[in-house]
């Protein structure tokens, strides 16, 4: 698992960018108590997710304003119509893990 933030740093009202080394960066979004993380560029283009706005548990694309469902990484909002990858998280002791993609176990 790879630590990417803390839960008191991470705001409902808009993704927390994380930067990893020899990856894209991933956006962590808080929708109520819950955590999610996702790959933080829009599948549409070169836009940082964590730029746009969070509504019903969708973020909007700054660039032109295609959503994605932060749950599940589905494109809700033409243009985007390629889903964003999501990432399994866990929570402890205030701090968010995601097992992404590079990693196969642990
Ligand atoms: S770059 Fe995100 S909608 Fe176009």
């Amino acid at each position: 698992m790879t630590f990417l933030a803390q839960t008191a740093d991470v705001q409902p009202d808009c993704g927390t960018l994380v930067e990893l080394a020899g990856r894209a960066p991933i956006a962590v979004f808080r929708l109520g108590d819950e955590f999610f993380a996702t790959d933080d560029t829009c599948t549409h283009g070169a836009a940082s997710l964590c730029d746009g706005e969070i509504f019903d548990g969708q973020v909007e694309c700054p660039f032109h304003g295609g959503t994605f469902d932060i749950r599940t990484g589905a494109a809700t909002t033409f243009p985007c119509t390629k889903p964003l990858a999501v990432y399994p998280v866990v929570v402890e002791n205030g701090r968010i893990y995601a097992r992404l993609d590079s990693e196969d176990g642990g």
